[in-house]
């Protein structure tokens, strides 16, 4: 069952660093992603709940979310020349993003690899079985790590299904993620994803732009024009001018 799922999530030394700078390295990025982690959870962003982080072992605990990455599904849809599931997707990681940026976080690695979508027969078996316990009054759910995305159930609010609440895109690695509303650092991360998008999926032009439609949405036309603008110059750092700017 989906609740009883769990990802331990290990960082391992890496023989190549200095042992020091190895373990402050480690140590940083896991309890930085079990802070970003948290902060998903208390602002309702669609993540992992966070079980348990463990230091000492630089290992992070939590939910497994059954279904694939976005990469995995945006893939099915190209073999199936299902423009509208690749656009779907788009659009939901633009959401997220926006929504990360919103709550004041930047994810530091954004890839297709990253965001992992539910699979609906598992996610809504997931909330029906949370509702059923909690109906039963014998329900503790893995409480304050609850989101949006792994609804905690009201005992009055009927289970979500497919129709009424298709299971949101999930954003998952945030180990790079840092606290930052400056649209240049907002800026790196759509041009990482824009690489991302480049390096494994055809049709990253229309990708890019379905995420940055959707994007703006949540950002509204004013942020979303000054990250753009900063995208601009960050991608003149990286490769060629000239290219187009996603969403204009
Ligand atoms: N909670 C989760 N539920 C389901 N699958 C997960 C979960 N966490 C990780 N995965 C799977 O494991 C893969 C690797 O995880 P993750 O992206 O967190 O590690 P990583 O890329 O090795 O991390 P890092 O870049 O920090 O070393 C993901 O692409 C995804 O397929
Ligand atoms: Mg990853």
């Amino acid at each position: 069952m989906w609740g009883k799922e769990i990802v331990a999530k290990e960082r391992f030394p890496k023989r190549y660093r200095h042992p020091e700078l190895d373990v402050t390295l480690r140590k940083h990025r896991t309890r930085g992603e079990a802070r970003a982690l948290a902060k998903c959870m208390e602002a309702g962003i669609p993540v992992p709940a966070l079980l348990h982080c463990d230091l000492n072992t630089m290992t992070l605990y939590m939910r497994h979310i059954r279904g694939h990455t976005a990469k995995h599904v945006i893939s099915g849809c190209e073999e199936r020349e299902d423009t509208e599931g690749v656009m779907g997707i788009c659009r939901e990681m633009g959401t997220l993003i926006g929504r990360l940026h919103k709550s004041g976080l930047v994810h530091g690695d954004l890839t297709t690899s990253n965001f992992v979508k539910p699979s609906p027969e598992h996610y809504y078996a997931h909330t029906e079985t949370e509702r059923e316990r909690e109906t039963e009054g014998e329900g503790e759910t893995e409480g304050e790590g609850e989101t949006e995305g792994d609804v905690a159930m009201d005992a009055d609010t009927p289970s979500p299904t497919a129709d009424t609440h298709p299971c949101p895109l999930h954003v998952i690695d945030l180990g790079l993620a840092s606290v930052s509303s400056q649209a240049e650092e907002r800026a790196v991360d759509m041009y990482v994803l824009e690489r991302a998008l480049i390096a494994t999926h055809k049709d990253s032009e229309s990708m890019m732009d379905a995420c940055v439609c959707a994007y703006r949405q949540v950002m509204g036309d004013k942020i979303t024009d000054e990250v753009l603008k900063r995208y601009e110059k960050v991608r003149g750092r990286g490769r060629k001018k000239g290219e187009k700017v996603p969403g204009q």
